[in-house]
Formats: C-alpha cells, structure tokens, sequence
C-alpha cells in the first residue's frame, strides 16, 4: 500500500510559524515521527512526502496520485477555505483523501470554519496537533485493508 502526504502552504515554516498554535516541530520532524509510527504500529504502507506553496502544484500531486497511491493524506494550509480548483481535484480522482489540520479550524476565526475539500474528502481530522497526521494515518489505513 502507497499513500502520499501532500502538504500546501507554509507548512515549510512549521516550528517557526505561530508555535502556540502549530507546535515548535518542522514538517521534517512530523513526517519522521509518522514514519517511526507506522513501524510501530507494524503499518504495511509505504509513505511519499511532497510540501508545496503553490495551489497549482497541489492539484498537479492529487490528480498524479490517482495513479500511483492507494490514498492522500492532505492538509491544504489556507487554500482549504477558498480553493475550489483543489475541492474539485480531489473529487476528480478514484483514491480517498483524509484532509488533515494541526489546529482546530472549527474553533478558530469565522474564515477557518469552512473547508471547500471536505465535501469531496473520506474524513477531517483537525485538533490533535502533529498528531492529527497519524490518526489520518491509521484511519486511513484501516479504511483501506478493509475495502
Ligand atoms: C492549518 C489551518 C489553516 O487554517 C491554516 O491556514 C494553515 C494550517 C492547520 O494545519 O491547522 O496553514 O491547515
């Protein structure tokens, strides 16, 4: 099993970026300690890594992984509350898309309440902090051994 762990905008500034709410690890250090977890959890799922700033470059990664992962781990950043282009890639493809957030968008500003992917994606996890990726990851993973 593939699934890739698509990341969008400043999420490279992860660790310096508002600590008291995203945390002081880089995104080099979440996706390591995703990679410990699943070996401990004995996941049999290889993981691809891709972080980018530019929203074209995110549809670009989901329509791609169609054909080569089983499923996407995604945390769109801000394009989650205005990229229709993004909403609308995730529904093109056949694989689910697990939307992730560090933070709990439904307890911060009005703008951070909506997400124009969640309609098209399998599930939201939003809250746990760096957590939040791995239980997209088992979820995502149970999901999968199981369809
Ligand atoms: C975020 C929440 C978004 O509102 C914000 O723009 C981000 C990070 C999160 O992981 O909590 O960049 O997606």
């Amino acid at each position: 099993m593939k699934i890739l762990i698509l990341n969008g905008p400043n999420l490279n500034m992860l660790g310096l970026r508002e600590p008291e709410i995203y945390g002081t690890d880089s995104l080099d250090k979440i996706n390591a300690e995703l990679i410990e977890f699943k070996n401990k959890q004995n996941l049999d799922v290889e993981l691809d890594f891709f972080q980018t700033n530019h929203e074209g470059e995110i549809v670009d990664k989901i329509q791609q992984a169609n054909e080569i992962y089983e499923g996407i781990i995604l945390n769109p950043a801000a394009y989650t509350h205005t990229s229709i282009a993004i909403a609308d890639a995730i529904k093109a493809i056949n694989i689910p898309v697990v939307e992730v957030h560090l933070s709990n968008i439904h307890s911060r500003e009005d703008f951070r309440n909506v997400s124009f992917c969640a309609k098209n994606t399998l599930a939201q996890i939003a809250g746990f902090s760096k957590n939040s990726y791995k239980l997209a990851l088992l979820g995502l993973y149970e999901y999968l051994k199981n369809e």
